[in-house]
């Protein structure tokens, strides 16, 4: 399926032994990393059908790079043995913020350990739980909604989905302490970048430097989970609970061993930066779409009067395939690797390229339509649908995220009635990590129930 020029298995090389790498955009990495800043889909998309489905790209700070968007590929990469291929250490920056003992920095044995121990609460069972209490908190956002009230769906979604994580995730239900959690932990995630500047600029310059005020600002954050992992420890009604916490507070490891105070703290931070933003911008550009496509809008409210949930659930994946919130997953090669029939040399980054690959047009006829009727059957193909990655590091949080999508949808569709402020759909912009509406989907409430 590629269509990139395979060889034997071996790339040619260079007259001084530097292994060939895959073609690609030339000129200043300044430049291709600007490109994919501000227009990162139609930037990928170009160079996709520029250079095929194996294409380098080389970039400020992250290095050299290639982009993979055939599925088989994709598939090899994400099955079988991955030990050549380093995630933890591609996401190393991230660790200031999560800490060191997080799922999402560890590698190998280390990172296998902490996954076993965090996939159990969100599987099955667990996220029909906590369908109520995602339903809870929409409704109770969307009753506070007025006719002409304007806001961008992106800012409630992030309220919103912050207040699904401390209940659902941390157990806490007390409305002034989730209050106290949100300044204190969105204290930080407003300067989680500093994690990604160069390292001249990650020095303590006093506290209103970059990094004296994001070190003093985990410091508090930090106060306040260690407090909550203490009271949980202590809690009479441990065993009874359900939250992410209590559950993770009662598993046990192979060798019967529990997770420590500050893997706790470090999985509740990985847990809130991977989960929180992620879910609300999915639920920016579902509003996005559905606002701006008044037929399927409308299918969607007579299919939920109906009592089925089939094309809500379709409209849910269908987003993640047109708007995909990670344009890439990444992968760091320790080892020579053969990918795509090209054998690339340890050290570069390989990124399975979500964003493209979803937008393939023999896997999706009219790849840039908005269609949830294409998932009507509920089915998706592993590597050809993959909003959350795959393979070992594949999104621990997926099931909860879909459900979640789905619920708040299924609330403000039936609740009320919004209208787009913008006459065209968004441009998605690339901010830190993560693909998001470039106005955030700016709306009015033209009525309310
Ligand atoms: C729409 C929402 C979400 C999207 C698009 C998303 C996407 C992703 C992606 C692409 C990865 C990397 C997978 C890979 O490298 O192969 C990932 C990893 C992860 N996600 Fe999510 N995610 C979402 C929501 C959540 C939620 C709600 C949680 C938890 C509360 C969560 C927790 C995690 C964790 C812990 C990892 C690291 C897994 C590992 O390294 O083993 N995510 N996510």
């Amino acid at each position: 399926m590629s269509a990139t020029a395979p060889t034997a298995g071996r790339a040619p090389r260079t007259a001084n032994a530097r292994p060939l790498l895959p073609p690609g955009p030339r000129g200043p990495a300044a430049i291709h990393f600007a490109q994919l800043a501000q227009r990162p889909l139609e930037s990928l998309l170009k160079w996709h059908a520029r250079y095929g489905d194996l294409f380098t790209v080389r970039y400020p700070v992250f290095g050299t790079g290639d982009y993979v968007a055939d599925p088989q590929a994709i598939r090899d990469l994400h099955t079988g043995d991955q030990s050549d291929l380093r995630a933890g250490e591609a996401n190393a920056p991230l660790g200031i913020v999560l800490g060191q003992r997080s799922v999402l920095v560890l590698d190998g044995a280390e990172h296998m350990r902490q996954r076993k121990l965090l996939l159990p609460p969100f599987q099955g069972s667990a996220v029909t739980a906590f369908r109520t209490t995602i339903r809870d908190v929409a409704e109770r956002e969307v009753a506070s909604w007025r006719p002409g009230r304007r806001f961008t769906m992106r800012e409630r979604m992030r309220a919103l989905t912050f207040e699904v994580i401390a209940r659902a995730v941390f157990g806490v239900e007390q409305p002034a302490r989730i209050e106290q959690l949100r300044r204190t932990l969105s204290a930080v995630i407003d300067r989680q970048y500093v994690a990604l500047l160069p390292r001249a600029l990650q020095r303590d310059l006093g506290p209103r430097s970059p990094w004296g005020s994001l070190q003093a600002r985990l410091r508090a954050a930090d106060a306040l989970l260690y407090e909550e992992i203490a009271r949980r420890r202590d809690a009479p009604d441990l065993d009874a609970r359900t939250d992410v916490l209590s559950l993770l507070l009662r598993a046990r490891d192979e060798d019967g061993e529990g997770l420590t105070d500050v893997e706790l703290r470090d999985e509740l931070m990985t847990m809130l930066l991977a989960g929180h933003e992620t879910t609300a911008t999915g639920l920016a550009f579902a509003f996005d779409l559905l606002l701006h496509a008044p037929a399927t809008l409308a299918r969607l409210r007579d299919e939920l009067a109906s009592g089925s949930d089939a094309y809500l659930d379709a409209v849910v994946t269908e987003t993640l395939r047109l708007r995909p919130v990670i344009d890439a997953n990444q992968r760091k090669l320790t080892q020579p690797r053969v990918v795509a029939g090209w054998e690339l040399p340890a050290g570069v980054a390989v990124y399975p390229a979500i964003a493209v690959v979803q937008r393939r047009a023999d896997l999706y006829p009219e790849p840039d339509a908005f269609r949830p009727e294409r998932f009507l059957d509920g089915r998706t193909e592993s590597y050809a649908w993959l909003p959350f990655g795959g393979g070992i590091r594949r999104c621990i949080g997926a099931a909860l995220a879909q459900a979640e999508m789905a619920e708040v949808i299924r609330t403000i569709v039936t609740r009320v009635e919004l209208r787009a402020r913008r006459a065209r759909l968004e441009h998605v912009v690339m901010r830190g990590v993560t693909l998001v509406p470039q106005h955030g989907t700016p709306v009015e409430v033209v009525r309310a129930a």
